[in-house]
């Protein structure tokens, strides 16, 4: 019998530095029956491992129709991310998952999809605006809004503007501060609100990114009479299990491994309303 703690042994297969804190990592399992069995959800993430030095929760960014491969897309900000970022092709780590319930692409078809980030590089909501591009028939608009806290922390400009040349995409890039050679806009995600024709009865809004940002755009989407059964968001939360036994990501009666990381507005209201969100 295998332990669902226990990891299997993946191989990295390409990898790629996206900027200096950031890569991304392309893994094959090393058993083909474990790489052929496995299946994940869009959103999803899962458990890498190091040996001797622990594992982190990192979302996963490929197709969940690819299942030749999966890949990662890592910043490094401590010790664990910091040894990730210093694997080669050919070396090996410890995988398991995928774990948690990902973003709702099935109920969102149909419908406009605004798709708010903040932050360095948000890899759910990356893997999200691919997947609704790949299959673009499924989905009405799509709002693209990323903000930044200042202009050197956006990475994958290319991709925005690639994203931009698709019909009915629209995408909108922000700094608080922002440089000479920052040609978009300044100042918060929120002010972008006006000018997105959002139709309440018939969109989905995707949030990730820091706390407050997210809390900004709820205040927005709920002066526009968006439900929050269509507000989205994913959740980040020190984890050690992944399997809703250990306590460390309990958000009032929530584990955000097991019921995330990625919940409605109207299931999270009730305990992050008291947190100040
Ligand atoms: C569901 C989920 C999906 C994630 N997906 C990605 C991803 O795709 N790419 C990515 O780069 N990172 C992702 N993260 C964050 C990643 O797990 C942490 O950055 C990582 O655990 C840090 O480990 P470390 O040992 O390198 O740093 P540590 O030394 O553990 O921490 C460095 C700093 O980061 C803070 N920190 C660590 N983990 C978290 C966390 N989960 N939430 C908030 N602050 C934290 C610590 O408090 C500390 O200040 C995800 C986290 C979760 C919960
Ligand atoms: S990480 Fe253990 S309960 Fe979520």
């Amino acid at each position: 019998m295998t332990s669902a703690l226990l990891p299997h042994e993946a191989v990295v297969v390409d990898r790629k530095d996206e900027t200096p804190e950031m890569f991304s990592l392309r893994l094959r399992f090393t058993d083909p029956e474990v790489q052929a069995g496995y299946r994940f959800s869009l959103g999803q993430f899962n458990m890498l491992c190091l040996p001797g030095m622990g594992e982190v929760p990192i979302s996963i960014v490929s197709d969940p129709e690819d299942r030749q491969t999966i890949d990662h897309t890592i910043r490094q900000v401590g010790s664990l991310t910091r040894n990730l970022g210093r694997l080669e092709i050919g070396d090996r780590l410890g995988l398991r998952g995928p774990y948690g319930r990902g973003w709702p692409a099935a109920s969102a078809e149909g419908t406009d999809l605004v798709i708010v980030t903040g932050g360095l590089g948000c890899a759910p909501a990356v893997s999200l605006i691919e997947f609704a591009l790949r299959r673009r028939s499924r989905y009405g608009r799509l709002h693209i809004v990323q903000g930044v806290k200042h202009a050197h922390d956006l990475i994958w400009r290319e991709r925005y503007d690639a994203w931009r040349q698709h019909p009915d995409v629209e995408v909108y890039l922000t700094a608080d501060t922002g440089d000479t050679l920052w040609p978009w806009h300044l100042g918060p995600v929120t002010q972008f609100f006006d000018r997105i024709d959002i139709d309440p009865t018939r969109c989905s809004v995707f949030l990730c990114g820091p706390e407050g940002m997210m809390k900004a755009v709820i205040r927005e989407m709920d002066r526009r009479r968006v439900p929050a059964r269509r507000i989205w968001l994913s959740m980040e939360r020190n984890m050690h299990c992944a399997l809703g036994a250990c306590g460390r990501c309990q958000l009032g009666a929530k584990f955000v491994c097991r019921d995330g990381p990625v919940f409605s507005w109207a299931e999270l209201a009730p305990y992050l309303a008291h947190q100040g969100i």
